[in-house]
């Protein structure tokens, strides 16, 4: 069997306002109306979670969505974060103690490390793992690209479904001209150099897709439909950061003279089986 054949893209998409209005409706644990709750609503709904399901989740920080998977689904949960040992961010500096943090949550096994950068992190073997990244985007935009391919490539090694949410800048964030742009990229993709894909990786929620597509060698056919910079910018359902969480932050992170940006979130759902 080809290499392709083992792959499914589920879901290739932006979040949504409808959507996350009906996770907020049915959703059992709270669903924060912002892109965090969009998030982990987007990851609950899309996999059948049944006790003993082996899960993943990528850079969980400090998110309720493992310990809610293994305390209410009674999944097998497992988190690799480093908690931020690398991250000059000053969210780890006013968050808890993460050894603390872990010895709190036993019902969850936490693996300190980076995935797909850490040699010898250990997890199981197994075929039915998901794996789960909620809001990646940060700092795989720091450390550049590579890191993006080898984080999919490391969790395909382990089968199931692979669910990523990753945040992503509006192209209007700097004026209209850059929506064009993004646009031109996007339409001449694959017609450009690798090294150029490859630094724009993060300017469209198309180039995401299709980064993560080629790492995996999974098939790209009609991922383009739901992926549109200008459709982005323009729909009013594409779900947006609301200003207050996004500005709550920088606040709290002394840092009221950055610029606010849009963002919002891509989703991919790869099934690999
Ligand atoms: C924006 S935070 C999101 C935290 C959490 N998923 C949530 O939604 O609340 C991104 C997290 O990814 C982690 N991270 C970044 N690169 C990683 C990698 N290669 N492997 C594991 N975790 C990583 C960071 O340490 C950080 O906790």
């Amino acid at each position: 069997m080809g290499q392709r054949r083992k792959y499914q893209v589920i879901e290739a998409a932006l979040a949504d306002t409808r959507r996350l209005l009906g996770y907020k409706l049915r959703a059992e644990p709270e669903i924060h109306l912002n892109l965090k709750g969009f998030d982990c609503g987007w990851i609950l709904d899309s996999v059948a979670w049944r006790p003993g399901l082996r899960v993943l989740d990528v850079g969980a920080g400090y998110s309720w969505l493992p310990i809610y998977l293994a305390r209410e689904k009674h999944c097998e949960v497992w988190s690799v974060d480093d908690f931020g040992t690398w991250d000059s961010d000053p969210f780890w500096e006013r968050s808890r103690d993460p050894a603390e943090y872990i010895r709190a949550h036993p019902e969850v096994k936490y693996v300190l490390g980076r995935l797909g950068e850490d040699r010898g992190l250990i997890f199981p073997a197994a075929t039915s793992t998901a794996s789960t990244a909620p809001r990646l985007w940060s700092t795989c935009l720091w450390l550049g690209s590579p890191t993006y391919g080898r984080i999919w490539t490391a969790c395909c090694a382990r089968g199931g479904h692979m669910l990523h949410a990753i945040d992503i800048a509006f192209p209007t964030s700097r004026g209209a001209a850059h929506v064009l742009l993004a646009k031109l990229f996007d339409v001449l993709y694959l017609l450009l150099p690798k090294s150029v894909q490859t630094r724009f990786l993060f300017e469209t929620p198309l180039s995401c897709v299709r980064a993560a597509l080629r790492a995996l060698g999974a098939p790209m056919r009609g991922v383009a439909r739901r992926l549109s910079v200008v459709d982005m910018v323009i729909d009013p359902e594409v779900a947006v950061e609301p200003l207050e969480f996004t500005l709550n932050r920088l606040l709290k992170d002394g840092d009221a003279r950055t610029r606010h940006f849009r963002v919002g979130s891509v989703l991919i759902h790869v099934l690999k089986t």
